[in-house]
């Protein structure tokens, strides 16, 4: 089920976030690359801001989150996670879809996002294409990400 965030989630999200970055990213990052990017204990007042200021939305099956999204009101895709348990059914693309949706009808004409070098693949599918390579600090180490952004055609 596709839901609206709520505050209560913020655990799960958190979790959800950790254990994908650590189990779906981990053919693309070495070890400190991922402790960098998730890094522990996670700053929980941070992540509430964060997904408070976006929409922020879930798919939930029987009380266990399965994935989130959190994108701005300007078109900015900021998170797409999905738990490593459950990827390649679909989830990301659930979230995606209905970004895109409530973006367009709101007018805006481009999503973008910055794409780790494990999600590329999955946006390339969904029709953005790379405009940057990036390489990012993140606590003294180096993190490889593409700026990719898609034209939404109305
Ligand atoms: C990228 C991510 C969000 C995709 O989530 P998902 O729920 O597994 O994606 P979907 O099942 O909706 O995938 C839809 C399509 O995208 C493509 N795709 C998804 N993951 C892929 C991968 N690892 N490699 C190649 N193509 C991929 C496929 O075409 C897939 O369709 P298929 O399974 O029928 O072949 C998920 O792997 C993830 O959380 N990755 C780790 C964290 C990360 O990098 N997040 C994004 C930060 S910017």
């Amino acid at each position: 089920m596709l839901r609206p965030y709520r505050e209560s989630d913020l655990e799960a999200v958190v979790l959800l976030f950790n254990d994908s970055v650590h189990h779906l990213a981990d053919k693309h990052y070495d070890k400190d690359r991922l402790a960098a990017w998730a890094p522990q204990p996670p700053d929980l007042k941070r992540w509430a801001a964060r997904l408070a200021s976006a929409d922020t939305w879930v798919v939930e099956t029987d009380g266990k989150l399965l994935g989130f999204i959190a994108y701005e009101p300007n078109g900015h895709i900021d998170l797409l996670f999905t738990s490593p348990a459950h990827c390649r059914r679909g989830i990301a693309s659930t979230l995606l879809r209905h970004a895109e949706t409530a973006l367009a009808a709101r007018g805006i004409s481009m999503l973008f996002t910055e794409a780790s070098l494990s999600a590329r693949p999955f946006f390339e599918r969904f029709g953005f294409e790379v405009t940057e390579e990036q390489d990012v600090q993140r606590r003294g180490v180096t993190l490889r990400r593409y700026a990719m952004r898609k034209w939404l055609v109305s």
